[in-house]
């Protein structure tokens, strides 16, 4: 059975700690870029609420084409002010068109069985990572995902080189998520 994996970044800097983190973990993966995308803001017209479907066309087409068919999804995003990226989440705010498929007219339409969250912060609090992880939960509910993987490394201000300060976090990490591979 083929396996499909997509990364969705949500830093605006793609050799930055998070996108650094997750190549060495999943090298030679298909990767769309949030702040490559042009995505208009949902309003909440609840256009979706009523019918299936949503009254923008944008660069969300583009992204809805990888989730068909996608089985391993992996969201790599720093931290900013306790959440997501702002880009990353416009985006996942248009996800509520899938939402309300899924919830209001019971027609889901994707399921994506692996979740994959990789972040970072500069704060040295965990806490820092409980809006990100809140949103990989519903996420998770989302798209029906049986496997949910995360990875959460802090201190980024006081880090040069993340590969060298998290390597044994990240060797098991990819051990876990991969275990038959090197
Ligand atoms: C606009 C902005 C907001 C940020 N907000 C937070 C924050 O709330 N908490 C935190 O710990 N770090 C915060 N940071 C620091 C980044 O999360 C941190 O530098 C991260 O490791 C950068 O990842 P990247 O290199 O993958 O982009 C913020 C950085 C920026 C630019």
């Amino acid at each position: 059975m083929s396996s499909k994996q997509l990364i969705l970044n949500g830093s605006p800097n793609k050799d930055g700690f998070s996108m650094t983190v997750a190549n060495a973990i999943f090298p030679n993966t298909i990767t769309l870029h949030a702040y490559d995308l042009t995505i208009a803001a949902c309003d909440d017209c609840k256009l979706c609420h009523h019918t299936l479907g949503c009254k923008y066309h944008d660069d969300i087409d583009q992204v809805l084409k990888h989730f068909k068919p996608c089985d391993h999804l992996i969201i790599v995003s720093p931290i900013y002010f306790g959440a997501l990226t702002d880009q990353l989440l416009k985006l996942f705010n248009r996800f509520q068109m899938l939402f309300e498929a899924k919830f209001t007219h019971q027609k889901p339409l994707f399921n994506i069985s692996q979740l994959t969250l990789i972040s970072t912060c500069a704060a040295k609090e965990h806490s820092m990572f409980a809006g990100a992880t809140l949103t990989r939960d519903i996420l998770a509910s989302l798209f029906d995902s049986k496997q949910v993987h995360t990875l959460l490394l802090n201190n980024t201000d006081e880090i040069d080189d993340i590969l060298i300060t998290y390597e044994k976090e990240i060797v098991k990490f990819k051990k876990s998520v991969n275990p038959w591979q090197d």
